[in-house]
């Protein structure tokens, strides 16, 4: 193995941050290399043992795919452990996979990304790691986060009895996309691998070629690959602004954003992805991307930069604060007390995540004027949920001011509603029985749909009122 550098045969891969993106990661890599031992390590029991749980629907990872691959490599070359230390001395390569949220308090607030789990991380590797070991950062992190990592580890090249201990620092940030997790790590656009160091580069190139055309592996220098990142994350957010600022437009005229986002993805220097409006961008990258490249340019005193950027999360806020206050003015100007349903807590289908997802605002806002809500989604937990409400109560003996219920059943959470809003485009909604809702809905009903997955024609036929986010009518005009 790698340790004596006299090869690129590498055995023992760990990764650190058994999250949603080191666990469907290093699921992958242990299927397409069944000669390498992969350990994910994480310092939450609760999430670690949910990884090894016997029922795999426990697996704290929602991903189509996922525990179809994790049945076949758990626990042969694939394992989930709380143990830092062994795994760490084994390794030749670790990845780097905590989390990275904004900082909430202290110097760059609000906007750069608070880096104390990754500089613990790189802190352990530098006490534990034995002979030449390759650190790769896969978490999104803000550029030249490489620089701090290896500064760490060169602080500590020699262990307690003089060992010396070498480290390769290479950037290797994931492109994966929530919900789609296993087909993208499988089929990538490409792999983008940023280092300074040949060998290490080469070494963990050879393992993504177990499965991944050698075109598709792109070399950069550290700083483009951290960069890189980012950037391909704030223009994907940008494309969702801008269909989303369209789509008030196209209510206000009578246009229909689904034909305008059509006719304009066709053109094929647009193309047609991540052009279908809806109620804001959430997931743990986009704003955190975008927050970090603002601050960024502000550091470089780019204040025109930082500037056009930051749109971008404000036309966001915007698009959830506007659904909200029309939904409040379509329901006579007032939401106490009434009863509204919120189908999909999760920020996009086919993910039990709900790191900024839209329905939690949605949901603070109708929650401070009063409205009760019932929520279901088919993935999310109630504790999750609960979590996310937090500064809410919930009333479990049928529902006071200012308070949610989870509902398990679909139709159990449509009961006696006044309104329905659905902010997540699960599958299993778009074949809801709206006659039989319609009849156990409180009316004058109203259905809003922030994702344009819900049948309209047949929702108005069954005696409901029915918006759609981006359908302008002419009779508004008038
Ligand atoms: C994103 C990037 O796509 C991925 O490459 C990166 O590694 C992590 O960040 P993710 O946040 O998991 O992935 O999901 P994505 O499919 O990009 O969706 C992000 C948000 O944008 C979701 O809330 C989604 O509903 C919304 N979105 C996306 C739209 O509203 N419209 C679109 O057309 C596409
Ligand atoms: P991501 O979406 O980037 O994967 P998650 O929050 O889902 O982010 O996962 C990150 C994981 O990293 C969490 O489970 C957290 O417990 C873990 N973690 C953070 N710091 C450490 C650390 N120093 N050692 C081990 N695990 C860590």
């Amino acid at each position: 193995m790698n340790k004596n550098l006299n090869s690129f045969e590498v055995l023992n891969i760990c990764c650190i941050g058994a999250g949603y993106v080191g666990g469907p990661t290093m699921a992958v890599i242990a299927d397409k290399c069944r000669n390498i031992k992969v350990t994910v390590v994480d310092k939450n029991s609760k999430r670690i043992n949910l990884w090894n749980d016997i029922n795999l629907d426990n697996i704290p990872v929602f991903e189509p795919g996922l525990k179809e691959i994790v049945a076949r490599v758990r626990n042969k070359n694939l394992f989930f452990t709380q143990n830092l230390k062994d795994s760490i001395k084994n390794a030749d390569i670790i990845f780097i996979s905590v989390n990275t949220p904004i900082k909430q308090s202290g110097l760059g607030a609000g906007f750069a990304s608070d880096l104390k789990w990754v500089e613990k991380c790189a802190r352990q590797i530098g006490e534990l790691a034995l002979g030449h070991t390759i650190v790769v950062e896969k978490s999104t992190l803000p550029v030249r986060t490489a620089r701090v990592i290896k500064q760490i580890l060169n602080s500590a090249s020699t262990d307690n009895n003089s060992n010396k201990r070498t480290f390769s620092i290479l950037s290797n940030p994931e492109f994966l996309a929530e919900g789609t997790a296993i087909n993208d790590l499988l089929y990538p656009d490409r792999v983008l691998i940023g280092g300074e160091d040949d060998y290490a580069i080469q070494t963990l190139s050879k393992i993504y070629q177990n499965w991944v055309p050698q075109k598709k592996i792109l070399t950069t220098n550290l700083w483009s690959s951290e960069l890189s990142k980012l950037v391909s994350n704030a223009f994907l957010a940008q494309r969702v602004s801008s269909i989303n600022s369209i789509s008030a437009l196209c209510e206000a005229t009578g246009a229909n954003v689904k034909e305008v986002s059509n006719a304009v993805g066709l053109d094929s220097r647009i193309g047609r992805e991540f052009l279908n409006s809806g109620p804001g961008f959430g997931g743990s990258c986009f704003k955190k991307d975008i927050l970090n490249l603002v601050y960024l340019c502000r550091f470089f005193n780019l204040n025109e930069v930082a500037d056009f950027w930051y749109q971008i999360v404000l036309i966001n806020d915007w698009q959830q604060k506007r659904i909200y206050e029309l939904i409040v003015k379509k329901l006579f100007g007032n939401v106490d007390g009434k009863i509204i349903t919120i189908l999909g807590f999760s920020f996009k289908s086919n993910t039990n995540d709900t790191r900024e997802s839209p329905a939690i605002k949605i949901a603070n806002y109708l929650l401070i004027e009063g409205a009760q809500l019932k929520i279901h989604d088919p993935k999310v937990s109630h504790q999750q949920i609960a979590m996310d409400l937090k500064d809410f109560q919930e009333d479990k003996n049928g529902m006071s001011l200012n308070s949610w219920q989870f509902s398990k059943d679909v139709y159990e959470a449509l009961k006696n509603s006044d309104a329905v809003i659905l902010t997540t485009e699960w599958e299993e909604y778009k074949g809801l029985d709206w006659r039989s809702i319609s009849k156990s809905m409180r009316k004058p009903g109203w259905v809003f749909d922030t994702r344009k997955i819900l049948n309209g024609i047949e929702i108005k036929n069954n005696g409901l009122n029915y918006w759609c986010l981006g359908e302008g009518s002419d009779l508004e005009m008038i």
